[in-house]
């Protein structure tokens, strides 16, 4: 046995799968909505049995280490290392570590290394002083918030570089590669500089970048903008993270819904107040990636964005990107001008009792156009109309749907007839539309066929079905050229081997054949009374696959006798001729 079978053998993808998705029973297999696309029907399958998972709206299927790979962006390699450490399987032969993953590791110990100096700097030594000060009597931080967070603070004078390159033995070139440092001449100087830092850690408890805060105005040693970040990096991706996360996956999974604030400060005072489901998006809108990222905890989104024209517009943005996944949203109106660590700071009881308040995400929308606007005059309808319609006209529940435009109605005075039109006209035109799974992309001929490998490998003795399938076939031919090579290999198969065992037939097929017969052995198929049932559905729909595949060649033959008739090719017309009508026998 190789160190990928060993490894197999002793993590279950059920239970690893499940540590990750809400997988329910259905029949032989489980489902779930699938991570790596947007949807709101589940079609993400994992099989115990086969101990595979496949997702018949995006394609993507494999096994426990390609989840891993795409689950957590990571190589076969560090798939690899992460089970045989999760089951103690001792890799045999040490798989050489690629050059992207040495990398990743330098800069996870450098971040590591340089978080724990920032955090010594401030609260153990006199140049985090001011640092100190400013936390505790400004922000009204404590000491074990501090700690949770693991704040620090980076002085203005290369302290970080001389740390790392005159103590700890690091290369420039290290420091430069993690965004540490920048080049100054002939020297490196530190990115960070006079700034309380905030390291941004994923789910995986590493710390991918540092986003660092000036101190304010009146006791600033460095210009610059108030927040800096870590650029990019090979371990840090801007819009794949959201601070806060690695401390708040627990308490959203149990709250059952995640607050999205925008800033730092935001999720540090709502963790003093013991609200620990929140996570900061760091001042913009939230991505795709964070929404997924998300979504593996909750489905439940709570925004508290600033209600300032700049906060308001990411809040809409976000918007119209979850609506596509399915999510419930939900926002918390501050006063005007206060962002959650305000009003944290100043009542927290105001802050709770806002996010028990929190008003549906439609409401919003239409409160936040109509105060933009004017809703008496007709140029302001239009615009509120235009500013709202993107958002509701895509509301999927129809109840819903027409509940909100009946308020809009309402709200601006206007009949909800015209209101409905309006609707029809504008509805999702600013916004993206949902992307159409591919599964519903596929032609007719080729779902069918699916079917009928799925009946086959499903069945009870795959062997026999094969056969009714190949005698009803008659030589003709699958139109999807891997359905047909996968149909060939089981005649083969069946010419070696008595029985029809999965496993060993897996091994037999060449790897571009393993997504189809995966996608065959999972994809839903009715159940049957007895075999005379089964067995009639069988030849029904061979019957159509025969038609279907007849009809299209048929249709191509059409097109070659034109061809040939233009070019007066009199041979070739023959040909095609006689095929033809050949074929057309067969039909009747
Ligand atoms: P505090 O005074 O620290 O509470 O900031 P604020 O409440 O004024 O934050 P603001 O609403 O301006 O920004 C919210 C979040 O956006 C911050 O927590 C940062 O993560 C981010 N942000 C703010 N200003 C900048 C900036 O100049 N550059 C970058 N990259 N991010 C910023
Ligand atoms: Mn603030």
């Amino acid at each position: 046995m190789d160190d990928v079978d060993k490894i197999k053998s002793k993590v279950d993808i059920v239970e690893l799968l499940g540590e990750h998705l809400p997988l329910k029973k259905a029949g032989r297999n489980f489902k779930t909505t699938c991570p790596f696309h947007s949807e709101k029907t589940p079609s993400f399958v994992v099989s115990a049995e086969r101990q595979i998972w496949h997702c018949f709206g995006c394609n993507k299927g494999g096994d426990i280490f390609t989840f891993l790979m795409e689950y957590e962006n990571i190589t076969f390699g560090e798939a690899l290392r992460e089970l045989a450490e999760r089951t103690g399987v001792k890799l045999t032969v040490s798989a050489a570590r690629s050059d992207r993953e040495k990398k990743q590791e330098l800069i996870y110990s450098l971040n590591h290394l340089s978080a724990q100096f920032y955090n010594y700097l401030l609260l153990s030594h006199p140049a985090g002083k001011r640092g100190l000060k400013y936390l505790s009597d400004e922000r009204k931080l404590t000491i074990p918030l501090i700690k949770t967070f693991n704040l620090g603070y980076a002085p203005a004078n290369d302290t970080l570089v001389k740390y790392l390159i005159g103590k700890k033995k690091y290369k420039e070139d290290d420091l430069l590669l993690a965004g540490l440092a920048y080049r100054k001449g002939r020297y490196v100087s530190d990115f960070f500089k006079d700034r309380i830092i905030f390291p941004i850690i994923n789910h995986r408890k590493d710390v991918v970048a540092f986003s660092g805060r000036s101190l304010p105005e009146r006791n600033r040693s460095v210009e610059g903008p108030k927040y800096v970040n870590t650029r990019e990096t090979p371990v840090y991706v801007k819009g794949d993270t959201l601070f806060g996360l690695n401390l708040a996956s627990d308490a959203i999974k149990k709250e059952g819904k995640v607050i999205i604030v925008e800033g730092e400060f935001d999720v540090i005072s709502a963790h003093k107040e013991g609200i620990l489901n929140i996570v900061a998006v760091k001042g913009t809108a939230l991505t795709d990636n964070q929404i997924k990222l998300l979504k593996r905890f909750t489905q439940k989104f709570t925004f508290c964005f600033d209600q300032d024209p700049a906060g308001t517009e990411a809040q809409r943005k976000s918007i119209a990107l979850i609506e596509k996944e399915g999510i419930t949203a939900t926002v918390i109106s501050l006063a005007l001008g206060k962002d959650a660590d305000d009003v944290l700071r100043q009542n927290p009881a105001v802050f709770k009792k806002a996010v028990r308040n929190d008003t549906n995400v439609y409401d919003f929308i239409i409160d936040s156009a109509i105060n933009q606007f004017d809703q008496k005059t007709s140029e302001g309808k239009k615009n509120i109309l235009k500013k709202t319609l993107p958002y509701i006209g895509i509301i999927e529940n129809e109840v819903i749907r027409e509940h909100f435009l009946k308020k809009l109605a309402e709200r601006i005075d206007t009949s909800f007839d015209s209101v409905l039109k309006q609707a029809d006209k504008e509805g999702g035109a600013e916004v993206e539309k949902p992307k159409i799974s591919q599964k519903a992309l596929l032609p007719y001929e080729e779902v069918l066929e699916i079917y009928l490998l799925s009946l086959i490998f499903q069945s009870k003795n795959p062997k026999q079905s094969l056969t009714r399938v190949l005698a009803i076939l008659d030589k003709i031919k699958l139109t999807t050229p891997s359905l047909d090579k996968l149909l060939s290999y089981l005649e083969k198969y069946n010419h070696q081997n008595s029985v029809f065992d999965t496993s060993n037939f897996v091994k037999f097929i060449p790897a571009e054949l393993h997504v189809p017969f995966d996608t065959s052995f999972l994809a839903p198929i009715p159940e049957f009374a007895d075999d005379e049932h089964f067995f009639r559905e069988l030849e029904k729909v061979v019957k159509q696959v025969k038609k279907l595949s007849i009809k299209k060649k048929l249709a191509q033959l059409t097109g070659l006798i034109n061809e040939a008739e233009a070019k007066d090719d009199d041979e070739k017309l023959k040909n095609y001729k006689e095929q033809f009508n050949s074929y057309t026998k067969l039909l009747s």
